[in-house]
C-alpha cells in the first residue's frame, strides 16, 4: 500500500525578490561585453555553465564559448568532465553548490549569490534534520534543489530528469521513501510509482502559479496544441499535460513532436533553446493570470534573472562571488549526488 503524508511543519516565509531589470545595452556595448568574458574566460581557464532559464544573451555565449547550457543534471556532469580549473555557473546557488561539491579542488564562480530558489530557502538544513531523525527507517532522497546541508543529510539526490526511475528502483527494492522538498514533483513520482512516500511540503513559486481553469480555456483556443509541462507544476496542471518532464525533456518534445503548436509550463527561458532547435514551431507560454492568480514572477524565475552579462563580466574581471562549501561538507553531500551520476551513467549504458 502506497500512502501520501506531508511533514507538519510551518516554512520559512520566503521572500520572493522583484525580478531584475537589467540597464538596456546597445549592440556594440553587448558586443563589447560579450568580447570582455571570452578573453575573461581564456585569461582565468574557465567555462561558463548555464541553465536553459538564464537569459538567452548567456545561455549562447555559454554555447559560443565552449561551455553548455542545459537542465541541472547535465550542469553537474558537464562541470565534472570538463578540465577547466574556473567553472562560471550562470543559474542559482544550488546549481553553483553542486558543482563545488562535485569539484572541490575547482574555484566556482557566480553572477550573484543572492540567487537562491524557493525550494532550497523553503527547507533550511536543521528542520529537515530534525524532521528525517523522526523517520529513521526511511531512505532520505532530496531534490537537487536544496542546500549542500541538505544534500549531505540524504541517501540520494535527484534531479527532476532522472527523479522518476530512481524513485522507482527504491520502490522496487521496498524502501519507503522521506522525499524532500518539492511536494508536486514528489506527488508526480509517487503517483506513477506507487513507492511509500512521505513529503517535505515545499514548493517552487514559479511553478505553481501556472493555472490549471486559464489552461483549460488556453487549450481550447489551440486544440492541436501540444502541452508540455515541468512536474513542479500544480497537480491540475499536470493532468492536463501531453508531456511532463525536466526541461531536456521538454525541449525535446519540442524537436521530436510531430506538432504545430506547444503551450509550455514552465519558466519563459526555456523558450530560447526551443526556438534554437525547432525554429519554425508556435511556442505559447502555458497562463499564469486567471482565477486566484498572483503572478509574482509570471513565469520567470526572478532568482535566474539575477544573472546578466553585466555581473558575469564583473566576477570574471575580480574573482568575486565564489561557492565555497568547506571539505568536510562537500565529503557528505557528494555521496548522494554520486549516486545520483551513477545511476544516470549505468542507465545511458543500458
Ligand atoms: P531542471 O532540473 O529540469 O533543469 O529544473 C531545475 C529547476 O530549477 C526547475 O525549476
Ligand atoms: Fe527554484 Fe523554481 Fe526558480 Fe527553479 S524556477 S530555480 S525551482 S524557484
Amino acid at each position: 500500500m502506497s500512502s501520501i503524508v506531508s511533514a507538519s511543519v510551518t516554512l520559512p516565509t520566503i521572500h520572493v525578490p522583484d525580478n531584475p531589470v537589467w540597464p538596456e545595452l546597445s549592440k556594440e556595448e553587448e558586443l563589447q561585453l560579450k568580447n570582455e568574458i571570452k578573453s575573461l574566460l581564456v585569461k582565468n581557464n574557465g567555462v561558463l555553465v548555464a541553465h536553459y532559464y538564464t537569459a538567452g544573451v548567456l545561455q549562447d555565449l555559454a554555447e559560443e564559448t565552449g561551455g553548455c547550457v542545459a537542465d541541472s543534471l547535465e550542469m553537474a556532469r558537464f562541470g565534472t568532465e570538463h578540465p577547466a580549473s574556473t567553472l562560471v555557473v550562470a543559474g542559482v546557488k544550488f546549481m553553483g553548490e553542486t558543482s563545488k561539491i562535485l569539484n572541490n579542488e575547482k574555484r566556482v564562480l557566480m553572477p550573484d549569490l543572492n540567487a537562491t530558489c524557493s525550494l532550497d530557502e523553503g527547507c533550511p538544513a536543521d528542520m529537515f534534520s530534525d524532521y528525517c531523525d523522526q523517520h529513521p527507517e526511511h531512505t532520505v532522497v532530496v531534490y537537487a534543489n536544496t542546500s549542500a546541508k541538505v544534500k549531505a543529510r540524504s541517501d540520494w539526490v535527484v534531479t527532476s530528469g532522472i527523479a522518476l526511475p530512481i524513485i522507482e528502483h527504491l520502490a522496487k527494492k521496498g524502501e519507503k521513501i522521506l522525499w524532500g522538498p518539492d511536494k508536486h514533483l514528489g506527488r508526480y513520482v509517487q503517483q506513477l510509482t506507487g513507492a511509500d512516500m512521505i513529503f517535505w511540503p515545499g514548493s517552487c513559486v514559479v511553478h505553481e502559479e501556472f493555472r490549471s481553469v486559464a489552461l483549460e480555456r488556453l487549450k481550447k483556443l489551440h486544440p492541436d496544441a501540444a502541452v508540455l509541462v515541468h512536474p513542479e507544476s500544480p497537480e491540475q496542471v499536470v493532468q492536463q499535460a501531453d508531456v511532463v518532464g525536466s526541461t531536456t525533456a521538454l525541449i525535446k518534445a519540442v524537436q521530436n513532436m510531430d506538432r504545430q503548436e506547444f503551450i509550455v509550463a514552465t519558466d519563459a527561458g526555456i523558450f530560447n533553446k526551443m526556438r534554437q532547435v525547432a525554429p519554425g514551431k508556435t511556442l505559447i507560454e502555458a497562463p499564469t493570470m486567471g482565477e486566484g492568480a498572483t503572478c509574482q514572477s509570471c513565469a520567470r524565475c526572478p532568482w535566474m534573472g539575477m544573472n546578466s552579462l553585466q555581473n558575469l563580466a564583473e566576477v570574471l574581471r575580480t574573482g568575486q562571488n565564489e561557492i565555497l562549501v568547506s571539505p568536510e561538507l562537500a565529503e557528505k553531500a557528494r555521496v548522494p549526488i554520486k549516486r545520483m551520476l551513477d545511476f544516470a551513467a549505468k542507465m545511458k549504458k543500458a
